[in-house]
């Protein structure tokens, strides 16, 4: 699918909030990553992502999971005209909910409002699931690093060109 035809839709799913993650947060978070990772990022890495001037990390949370609970994140980088998509992983339980698809819009659109040339990421190669995210958004491969990750997976680098009509 083009960037063209990849239209995004305006709000997260119902009962689901977006917000930027707050230091508060970050016990959930990181419980969602060690449900999500084999290899999840640490406390510590987050806490560094939070001071990073060009990071951001958005919070998904869920009305009906109780009290706010997160349910998903997103965290992306604003460097040198570019946004990077950095991770973004949703809980098990939430998944096939367009929470993920809600969570990547949210950078779409803000890449669009600060006027970026790009949005870039890299997906694990064999990770379906985020490939097919990816590309029902617009996002295009344009290359493939080998054996990119600690296990030897190759990374599939895709990109998209935030349009009118993004943000
Ligand atoms: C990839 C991931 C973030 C998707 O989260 P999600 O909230 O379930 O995704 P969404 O419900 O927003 O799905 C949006 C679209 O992505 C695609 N998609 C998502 N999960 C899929 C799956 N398991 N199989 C095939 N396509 C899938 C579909 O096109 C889907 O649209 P549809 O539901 O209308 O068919 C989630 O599976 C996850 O956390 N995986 C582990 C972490 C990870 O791999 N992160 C990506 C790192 S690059």
């Amino acid at each position: 699918m083009s960037s063209a035809s990849a239209r995004l839709r305006a709000e997260p799913p119902l009962g689901i909030v977006l917000e930027r993650m707050r230091r508060s947060d970050l016990a959930a978070v990181v419980e969602l990553e060690r449900r999500t990772f084999a290899h999840p990022w640490t406390a510590r890495l987050f806490l560094r992502e939070l001071r990073l001037p060009f990071s951001k990390i958005v919070v998904a949370r869920s009305s009906e999971a109780g009290e706010g609970r997160v349910v998903g994140y997103i965290c992306r980088w604003l460097r040198d005209g570019d946004v990077e998509i950095q991770n973004v992983a949703v809980h098990p339980d939430w998944r096939r909910r367009s929470i993920a698809r809600s969570l990547v819009e949210s950078v779409l659109a803000e890449a669009a409002e600060v006027g970026a040339e790009r949005v870039l990421l890299e997906a694990r190669r064999h990770n379906q699931p985020a490939i097919d995210l990816y590309r029902s958004l617009g996002f295009v491969e344009t290359g493939i690093r080998r054996r990119y990750y600690a296990d030897g997976e190759d990374a599939l680098l895709m990109e998209r060109r935030p349009i009118r009509g993004d943000a």
